[in-house]
């Protein structure tokens, strides 16, 4: 599924690099409001990460929020519409945030793998009907070369922008389409390889050093407020 400049690699699993940094953001979205918030997932290849930040919002008594996936890849799109299909597998979620998490990192994955994800003999992977359910959950059609999502108080972008290196024209065009995306006050958060990426054209360091208040670096990314 890689086509010949790697654009369409659609690498992801469940609880990507996700760790207590993404957890505590969405609490204070819920200390904050809005009460609903919407949530995008940029580049969203099989829908993967939207499960996983249903799984967070819900472990935050969220219920009733916005969470939807934004994909250019037709085939990819498709099998993230079909809610009936596996979202992953549990091993391989393990296996690879295993090469990763220790102690008690792991022991977080695996309870929320318990809690939100129904695993098969097959080791094939079903969020819960009834969380998944409790979530106005998406998946659309959109090219974030070309245009901005709608309007969202979260947007993650995670290891999308990585396949753009040394294509200035292309980050700018994701850099400000992302950034329409995003709603006052809202929170952007791309990888650490992209932000790496971003910050070497000069262009986009000054836009994201005047619309955001410096980044918080973890290992699930970097994590920019909207001013
Ligand atoms: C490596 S996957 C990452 C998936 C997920 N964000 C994660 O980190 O686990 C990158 C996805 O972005 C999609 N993508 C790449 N360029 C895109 C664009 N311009 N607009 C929308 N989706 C894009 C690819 O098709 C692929 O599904």
């Amino acid at each position: 599924m890689m086509n010949l400049n790697g654009l369409d690699a659609p690498t992801t699993w469940l609880f990507r690099d996700m760790n207590e940094e993404l957890s505590d953001l969405i609490g204070e979205l819920h200390a904050r409001g809005p009460a609903n918030p919407a949530i995008a997932s940029v580049g969203s290849s099989t829908g993967e990460e939207v499960y996983s930040l249903i799984a967070l919002l819900d472990e935050a008594g969220m219920t009733g929020a916005k969470v939807t996936g934004y994909e250019y890849n037709a085939d990819l799109l498709a099998r993230s519409q079909d809610l009936s299909l596996p979202v992953g597998s549990t091993l391989r979620s393990l296996e690879k945030e295993g090469v990763f998490l220790k102690g008690d990192d792991l022991d977080r994955l695996r309870k929320l793998l318990s809690a939100y994800f129904d695993t098969d003999l097959d080791q094939t992977t079903y969020m819960y009907p009834k969380v998944r359910d409790a979530y106005l959950v998406g998946f659309e059609k959109a090219d974030i070369t070309t245009a901005p999502v709608p309007e969202s108080d979260v947007v993650v972008c995670r290891n999308l922008a990585i396949y753009s290196e040394n294509d200035a024209k292309r980050l700018k065009a994701i850099y400000e389409n992302l950034g329409r995306s995003v709603a006052d006050g809202g929170i952007l958060v791309i990888d650490n390889k992209s932000r790496a990426m971003f910050e070497n054209v000069p262009e986009i360091r000054k836009a994201l050093e005047k619309g955001y208040g410096p980044p918080k670096v973890s290992r699930t990314g970097s994590v920019y407020r909207r001013k």
